[in-house]
């Protein structure tokens, strides 16, 4: 049994199945959405020393075109060179335009693969399988796909709908506790963007995912990816509204390229988060009593010592160089309330630092 979530966009609808052990089903998911049967599976070499066995029996005597081809998992491999690798085995093989890509992995694996499914013959069928919980609430579903060029991280790439998505919490069994505490990062993100509900079942739920308790993590992916799914079918392109996905994102990537991404996404997240919620306070869009309550929850989880290294000045030229500035100007998605986002708010150079060196404070 699965939950699904229908992913309305007006031309590229596609659906969310979210379950346990539900994988074993792929080719009867093939089957109902009128999926290519030409199948490329591109996999996190690690999942695939670890499910080979099952994912043979997966797809056994299916299918007359079918390979797996796993790869070694780091953010380097978002690259040119991968993206050819990819290319170069689809063509060697002889995969026409009706073919699928599976990407079974987290999220490097899902923009690589993705791009790849973007870029060949003008486009074929991309099935997204997340494995890590960062993925599976997160890149897996929007669109987003891409890689990094020229120590520029996701410059290329392409908005590109799967034709499914399927999340089988049983790959999160696996995962280690840094990369559960990275998909939580996003989690406690989509918490503010919706209803009090969700925020207080969080608070009083999070740290069940380090047991891996089955029904809290279905209900906190199914529940985020509800969030991610409404928002995207109402901004695909992140026109504007998508942006309040992006709460937190202005610090958190200022601090994974000040540390080189020696951090992991989501915890970089999680005090960026904070520090963003400092700077709406500072800004008087966050009331004391809301910044009380809501850096509670961050505040909780252990992201380990990695802003001690951040540089202030350094993350103000960082910041001042992103992607999403529009001239020159460093804009922030700031809360007022769970549910009540700001977009495109500028701050002065000395309201950011204060608002870094609070979030340092903090996670002493
Ligand atoms: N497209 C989007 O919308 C979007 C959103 C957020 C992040 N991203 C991208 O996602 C990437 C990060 O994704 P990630 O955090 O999933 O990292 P990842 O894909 O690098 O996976 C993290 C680690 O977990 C391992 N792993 C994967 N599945 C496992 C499993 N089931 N059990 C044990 N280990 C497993 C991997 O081998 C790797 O070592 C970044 O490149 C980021 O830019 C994209």
């Amino acid at each position: 049994m699965y939950k699904k979530i229908k992913v309305n966009l007006k031309d590229n609808a596609y659906n969310i199945l979210i379950g346990e052990s539900i994988l074993k089903n792929i080719s009867d998911y093939i089957e109902e959405y009128f999926i290519y049967k030409n199948i490329l599976v591109v996999i996190d070499e690690k999942v695939f020393s670890n499910y080979k066995k099952q994912l043979n029996k997966f797809f056994k005597n299916k299918y007359s075109k079918l390979n797996f081809y796993p790869l070694r998992v780091n953010e380097s491999i978002k690259s040119f060179s991968y993206l050819m690798k990819i290319h170069s085995f689809l063509l060697e093989k002889n995969y026409g335009r009706d073919t699928t890509i599976i990407a079974i992995g987290g999220g490097v694996i899902g923009d690589l693969a993705g791009f790849a499914a973007s870029t060949y013959m003008r486009g074929v069928h991309l099935i997204q399988v997340p494995t890590t919980l960062l993925s599976a609430v997160d890149s897996s579903v929007g669109g987003k796909t891409g890689i990094n060029f020229e120590g520029r991280k996701n410059i290329l790439g392409s908005f590109y709908q799967p034709k499914l998505v399927v999340v089988d919490i049983e790959f999160l069994f696996s995962l280690p506790k840094q990369e559960l505490t990275s998909g939580l990062g996003e989690i406690i993100k989509y918490s503010y963007l919706w209803k009090d509900d969700f925020f207080n079942f969080l608070n009083n739920n999070y740290s069940e995912i380090y047991n891996f308790n089955k029904v809290v993590l279905q209900k906190l992916i199914y529940n985020s990816l509800l969030i991610k799914s409404k928002i995207v079918v109402k901004d695909e392109k992140e026109g504007s509204l998508r942006k309040i996905l992006n709460l937190g994102h202005t610090f958190a990537h200022a601090f994974e390229s000040n540390l080189n991404f020696r951090v992991k996404h989501g915890q970089a997240v999680i005090a960026g988060l904070v520090a963003s919620f400092y700077l709406s306070n500072q800004l008087g869009i966050l009331r004391n009593e809301d910044l009380k309550k809501y850096i509670s929850l961050p505040s909780a989880i252990k992201i380990g010592p990695f802003l001690k290294s951040i540089d202030n000045k350094t993350i103000l030229k960082i910041m001042g160089s992103d992607k999403k500035n529009r001239n020159g100007q460093i804009r922030f998605v700031l809360l007022k309330k769970i549910g009540e986002i700001l977009l495109d708010v500028n701050a002065k150079s000395s309201q950011i630092y204060s608002a870094i060196n609070k979030t340092k404070k903090l996670f002493n």
